[in-house]
């Protein structure tokens, strides 16, 4: 039986890419039942919403989506799709892997994933300034708020992510040393958390900055690593950057009630139309998916397709130094998988 789940192919380049990605999950077998909805400036120009009620009961009942990069109109009033989305859902956990695909790039071992909370912390919005001798903004104040719950329930998804896919060892990524309320009680509840796992995942711990280091100096050493909003929203696009960046970059933001899966970059607008972007990312998130369905294997046959593809078959779209067509390189793909 096909899986319901709803498809929004979202804006700029979005519907390129989704096209590519639709190609390659229909070679490799994947069943899914797709809802289509739309989300962002296409759902605003079409009815006036940039978050339909339509697409949100899409999602509500497939609690599964694969969406494509949505643009963020910068005007009055209008609430930012991708938040709206993570506070309806509450989707606590950002999943983002890292896996070394290009030849020549600069390191050749990396795969891991970094697990990221993504509802709490110093981006809860919690922000003022005070006035000094008649200057408004003398001082400016922001407020951490982690909880208990926030912090057992991340690093609890980050084990269990860890166990679900052959996973070895969580990094608990901190700074206690520092912030011994904010980021203390997140180290003190991620180890009480990893005693529950003892002898099925390992568990060490790492202070940010020194993370960050080790990231650049050695990246292999690293397996899953989970760590508090911000440190994370740093970290994540760090480990991009490791393995040649946005057009390789997949994430998902899974919460108790839903899985949205999606690219790392945004809507490319100065491309768009053009035929040439990358889809990896697109179709990597789809494989993100296709594993939180429990479809590990077709999610494998097709990280190893694309892998091939531009590692073997030096096929390539711009981005990376090729001349490939956005369609021409799921073509590409789709002949590795058959
Ligand atoms: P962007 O990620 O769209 O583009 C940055 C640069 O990377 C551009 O030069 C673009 O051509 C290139 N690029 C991005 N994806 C590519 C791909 N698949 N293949 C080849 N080249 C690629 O970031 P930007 O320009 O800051 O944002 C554009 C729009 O996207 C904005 O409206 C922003 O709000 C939105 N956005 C949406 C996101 C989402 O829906 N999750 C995430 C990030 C941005
Ligand atoms: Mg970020």
């Amino acid at each position: 039986m096909k899986r319901p789940a709803t498809l929004i192919r979202g804006d700029g380049i979005g519907p390129e890419i989704m096209e590519a990605t639709l190609r390659v999950l229909e070679a490799a077998g994947a069943e899914f039942e797709w809802d289509e909805q739309l989300a962002g400036l296409e759902a605003l120009n079409e009815v006036g919403d940039p978050l339909p009620d339509a697409t949100i009961e899409s999602i509500r009942r497939t609690r599964l989506a694969l969406k494509g990069p949505l643009t963020t109109p910068v005007g009055v009033g209008f609430r930012s799709v991708n938040v709206a989305l993570r506070k309806e859902f509450d989707l606590y956990a950002n999943v983002r892997p890292a896996r070394s695909i290009l030849p020549d790039g600069r390191y050749q071992d990396v795969d891991l994933v970094l697990v990221r909370e993504n509802t709490e912390g110093l981006y809860v919005g919690v922000e003022t300034f005070i006035q000094v001798a008649g200057d408004p903004k003398a001082v400016a104040q922001s407020v951490a708020i982690v909880t208990r719950v926030g912090c057992e329930r991340i690093v609890r998804f980050a084990f269990e992510y860890a166990l679900a896919n052959g996973r070895k060892k969580v990094t608990i990524c901190h700074k206690a040393n520092i912030l011994k309320a904010v980021s203390g009680l997140f180290l003190d509840v991620g180890r009480e958390v990893a005693k529950e796992y003892a002898g099925r995942v390992e568990v060490d711990d790492v202070i940010i900055d020194a993370c960050a280091m080790k990231l650049v100096l050695d990246p292999a050493q690293f397996d899953v690593i989970v760590t508090t909003n911000m440190f994370g929203d740093i970290l994540s696009d760090e480990i991009a950057g490791l393995v040649g960046g946005l057009g390789l970059a997949p994430g998902a933001n899974i919460g108790a009630s839903a899985a949205i899966f999606e690219a790392v970059h945004g809507s490319a607008p100065d491309i768009a139309g053009k035929g040439v972007a990358n889809p990896s990312a697109l179709i990597l998130a789809a494989c993100m998916m296709l594993d939180h369905v429990g479809e590990r294997d077709r999610a494998e046959a097709i990280r190893r397709a694309l892998e091939r593809t531009i590692r073997e078959d030096g096929v390539r779209t711009r981005d990376l130094g090729g001349d490939v067509k956005t369609l021409q390189f799921a073509d590409a793909v789709c002949r590795r998988l058959g």
